[in-house]
């Protein structure tokens, strides 16, 4: 995720643009720029790290002169943090700016033919292939360069594009990354979201995907990529800002949850081409991948729960031996690392203090590390040998959710790779399992759609002291996350049991009317999970299980069901956690806790 405004009217476009700016940062932030068009120059002026940091270089845009422009405040994707990576980019003659969210997924391609054709690159990013691309097709018609690149680049883009020929001209472009256009009294503009223009006006405009649009200062025009003008209708925004930088959720917990889908489809989708997994910075050749004799993952908190669910998967599907541990352990441990180990660092921040310890002390050792790291250009990221990003964009709500659910994908993918080099999937098994990885998207969303259900089911829990999560196997995984996300934002006590263990201890707390959440996702392990459900409900439990859709005995066993749609066992974890998120997440509303901030607690934990 990045966020890009852009302005074009009567006023000094830079305080425009750094005030939208500021209403996207919550889009990324590891840096920031501007480019602005003074009618002779187009001058552009970057900085790395918050957005205030180009506040101050500009004096908040007095230093700028010009009433049109581009802005744009980064969260890194190709290319770490730096001034040169941070956006606009132009060409050489600096007569073309371009701000881009989104991933052009074939970028290394255009770079190459752009750069047998004597295009020099300064950056490292995907978005400076745009800006060369369209000085090459560009004829003195902006329009029909930006529609040849639209049809050139493969990806997701939303564009704000200036061009030097073009003084009274802003150009906008649109696909798989959201793009308003805002119609304002003494200018128009374009953001990446709402809450940038609501300052200026209230009335949008919805840019879809594979669509252009030009702007003046009392002019829209919206086009195809046939280069056929549209007739669009505005939309008067009625949110408060507030919640308009939420995107009308209530809270970022919220969005971020809907954003699963979506996080699912980025972290997957570069990743699988046809149908065989080409994970290409991973960059082990096929002997290395077989050689590896044991696979540790390392990570704290949620990020270790994906560890164990992968754990499963790992072993089950490649038959490598796993041994998954907190960072806070494995640094002070000794453990034994084999030579052809490899360890796996996971981690959304990338900065997590245990996490990079261990990171450092694996490497120190000498052996191969790989991070699976959300914030590109993190310590982890840099350290680590080789780093697979989660595709999560920033995660604010201090409860992760769409990190999580990336981790996941990641592993995963990660684990179908192996086990395929390693001769224990055939073709045809992978591209099953793909096919069904790839409909996890969708029935995420179908999951998200239930909500109001579990919310009635939510509110009758707020007065809950104790909560225990029961499940065996990867469904064992599932509750410690689903237990650790009640607790952390509800601040209701709760545990997570492997089911078969109940008995040797935690059952003796289990009284009339305790919440029992059973997760009974893997069929291999109905029957036991099943008479541990009677187990507690003989005991005065009050069970919610939340199972298969084909598993309707279920609906005997336990008081309350929520079914997951039909999915590999291995890949449950992405579709069970959805409801015990929403849960966790309608008991916090309900008690009235500060969801996003709970208290004691911080995103990003760099301390031991
Ligand atoms: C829980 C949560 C934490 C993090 C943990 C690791 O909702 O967010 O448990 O998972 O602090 O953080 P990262 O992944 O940044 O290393």
């Amino acid at each position: 995720m990045c966020g890009i405004v852009g302005y074009i009217g009567a006023s000094q476009a830079a305080p425009i643009l750094l005030d939208g700016l500021g209403k996207l940062e919550y889009r990324g932030y590891d840096s920031a720029g501007i480019a602005v068009y003074d009618g002779k120059k187009i001058q552009v002026k970057k900085a790395i790290g918050r957005l205030k940091v180009l506040s101050e270089l500009t004096h908040d845009g007095a230093t700028m002169p010009g009433t049109l422009g581009v802005g744009h405040t980064r969260w890194a994707t190709h290319g770490a943090p730096s001034d040169l990576n941070a956006h606009p980019h132009y060409n050489k003659e600096e007569t073309i700016a371009v701000v881009h969210n989104g991933i052009i997924e074939n970028y290394l391609k255009l770079r190459k033919k752009l750069t047998e054709k004597g295009y020099e690159f300064r950056s490292e990013t995907d978005t400076e292939v745009v800006a060369h691309l369209l000085d090459y097709y560009y004829k003195g018609d902006p329009l029909e360069a930006i529609t040849k690149v639209m049809h050139r680049v493969e990806g997701s883009y939303a564009l704000g594009i200036l061009f030097r020929e073009h003084p009274d001209r802003l150009y906008a472009a649109r696909k798989d990354s959201p793009l308003i256009v805002g119609q304002g009294k003494d200018g128009n503009l374009i953001a990446s979201d709402v809450p940038a223009v609501l300052k200026y006006t209230r009335e949008v405009y919805f840019i879809r995907n594979e669509e252009t649009a030009v702007l003046t200062t009392d002019g829209i025009a919206f086009y195809n990529m046939d280069g056929e003008e549209i007739v669009k209708n505005s939309t008067t925004i009625e949110w408060d800002l507030n919640a308009a930088e939420k995107g009308g959720y209530e809270h970022f917990m919220l969005k971020e949850m809907y954003e699963q889908p979506k996080t699912v489809q980025d972290t997957l989708k570069p990743r699988v081409k046809e149908n065989t997994i080409e994970i290409e910075e991973l960059s082990m050749t096929e002997e290395e991948i077989r050689s590896i004799s044991r696979i540790h993952i390392v990570a704290c908190g949620s990020a270790y729960h994906t560890g164990i669910t992968a754990k499963y998967v790992f072993e089950g599907l490649a038959r490598i031996p796993v041994e998954v541990d907190l960072a806070s352990e494995f640094r002070y441990r000794n453990p034994i690392l084999e030579e052809d180990a490899l360890v796996l660092i996971v981690s959304q921040s990338g900065e997590t203090a245990d996490s990079l310890a261990a990171l450092r002390e694996a490497k120190g050792r000498g052996v191969k590390t790989l991070g699976i790291v959300n914030v590109v250009g993190s310590s982890i990221a840099r350290e680590a040998d080789k780093v697979m990003y989660t595709w999560a964009g920033p995660e604010i709500a201090v409860a992760t959710t769409k990190a999580y659910s990336a981790q996941l994908i990641a592993q995963y993918l990660l684990a179908l790779k192996f086990a395929q080099v390693r001769g224990r999937l055939t073709a045809e098994e992978t591209a099953a399992m793909l096919g069904d990885l790839k409909k996890l998207p969708g029935q995420i969303e179908m999951l998200l759609a239930n909500k109001e259900r579990i919310q009635k089911f939510a509110n009758r829990y707020i007065a809950a002291k104790d909560v225990f999560f029961i499940g065996r196997g990867i469904d064992y995984a599932i509750s410690l996350e689903g237990s650790l996300k009640l607790k952390e934002i509800s601040y209701i006590h709760s545990e997570a049991y492997a089911a078969g263990e109940l008995k040797h201890g935690t059952i003796s707390l289990i009284e009339e009317g305790t919440l029992v959440a059973a997760v009974v996702t893997q069929k291999d392990l109905y029957k036991k999970s099943m008479s541990n459900i009677v187990e507690v409900r003989t005991r005065g439990a009050f069970v919610l299980a939340v199972t298969n859709v084909d598993n309707t005995e279920m609906e005997k066993a336990a008081d309350y069901v929520i079914y997951i749609p039909q999915t590999n066992p291995y890949f449950t974890n992405s579709l069970a956690i959805i409801p015990l998120q929403l849960f966790s997440y309608y008991v916090s509303v309900g008690k009235g806790c500060d969801v996003d901030k709970p208290r004691n607690l911080a995103k990003s934990v760099t301390v031991e």
